[in-house]
């Protein structure tokens, strides 16, 4: 596949909206044009928030073009008044500073990133709870809560086990990891997406079925979130319990992904009225099966690496938004299954499916170093 071609498409598209939005907080494009929700949760503590920066990062290494690195550390720096404030933050600080303070630590060593990124590893550590084994998701009455999700934030953690030689982080994240191996996967491979526990005696109470279509149905990027979650516990790690889950997960994923490579938003669901599909997903469990397809024996990498090349043609092909009126990467992202559609379309680019659609192609170009 034409790697080069689609990662200038990607570079020359970034380079535009780059100067148009600038150091602001995209979430969903809406209109062809990315809208700022720096001011959708005070104060910019929302979970995308890191995904623009994400992206910048990765155009900054291919480049070196001085602005995506100064655009990227603007962001970062604005994000400090959601960490200080520290009421609101939640466990996707994972996410939040993985793609920000991280990435700025690993490309450039800005020590004032590392630190920033343990404040965060400091928090997400704080929301462990040691009765049920779990990571505390969500914040008010949500306290035996635990989603799928979660798997993406355990990278900051082993990171900062790595980066300050103390263990603490890393427990704490192979034990969210072994709790969701146990409660939130189903023996079939596929994964609830939301567990809620009883805080006290850690048990676990029910499963919801979230942004998917119901309890016991399968919401194709909680699945993705599952394979790539548990694929970087298996990268820090290298215990085969976890690759084993992602390869699971994989599975059950080639199995259920239709015909033409780009997941249903829900994989046992009735089709969703206008937009029966999730890019998002599509793009995330495709930089996941990179990821397995690196780990395992050579013989075993065909089944992950093409299928992940499958899902990235696709997306390219019927997705790729490459008309210059729109900023978005990939059209038909979805919210979730059941979206009140208040502040924004359940059918439109979505930042997160951008990063991780880039984060598959650039690794297909062969860049493996990850910000996770
Ligand atoms: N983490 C929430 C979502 O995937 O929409």
């Amino acid at each position: 596949m034409a790697m080069d071609d689609l990662s200038n498409r990607i570079l020359t598209k970034l380079a535009k909206t780059s100067r148009r939005i600038g150091a602001t907080f995209p979430f969903v494009s809406i209109n062809g044009k990315y809208q700022d929700f720096a001011g959708r949760e005070e104060p910019l503590n929302w979970w995308t928030n890191s995904f623009w920066s994400g992206q910048l990062w990765l155009a900054y290494r291919e480049t070196k073009d001085e602005f995506f690195r100064q655009t990227a550390e603007s962001c970062e720096k604005q994000m400090d008044v959601a960490l200080q404030r520290f009421d609101g933050l939640h466990h996707d600080v994972g996410f939040m500073w993985s793609l920000t303070a991280v990435a700025d630590y690993k490309l450039t060593g800005n020590d004032q990133s590392r630190r920033r990124a343990l404040l965060a590893a400091a928090t997400l550590s704080s929301r462990f709870n040691l009765k049920g084994g779990y990571i505390r998701a969500w914040n008010d009455d949500k306290v035996g809560w635990a989603i799928v999700d979660c798997l993406m934030n355990l990278p900051l953690l082993f990171w900062a086990s790595e980066v300050t030689k103390d263990q603490r982080f890393a427990h704490i994240a192979r034990a969210h990891a072994d709790t969701a191996i146990r409660a939130v996967q189903r023996p079939d491979g596929s994964v609830n997406h939301i567990v809620c526990f009883d805080p006290e005696t850690g048990d676990v109470v029910e499963t919801l079925g979230g942004q998917g279509f119901a309890v016991g149905s399968s919401w194709s990027r909680g699945q993705a979130w599952a394979l790539y979650g548990f694929a970087l516990s298996h990268k820090y790690t290298k215990e085969t319990r976890y690759l084993d889950a992602a390869k699971r997960v994989a599975h059950y994923f080639i199995a259920n992904i239709c015909e033409d490579w780009v997941p249903r938003v829900d994989f046992r669901s009735p089709p969703l009225a206008g937009n029966d599909k999730d890019s998002t997903a599509g793009a995330i469990a495709a930089a996941g099966l990179l990821e397995i397809a690196d780990n395992v024996p050579e013989h075993e990498q065909a089944l992950y690496r093409g299928a992940a090349v499958k899902m990235v043609q696709a997306l390219d092909q019927t997705c790729g938004a490459w008309d210059k009126s729109e900023e978005g990467l990939l059209l038909h992202g979805t919210h979730a299954y059941h979206h009140l559609g208040k502040d924004f379309p359940n059918d439109t680019p979505i930042i997160y499916g951008d990063y991780y659609f880039m984060e598959a192609v650039l690794r297909l170009k062969g860049r493996t170093e990850l910000f996770w």
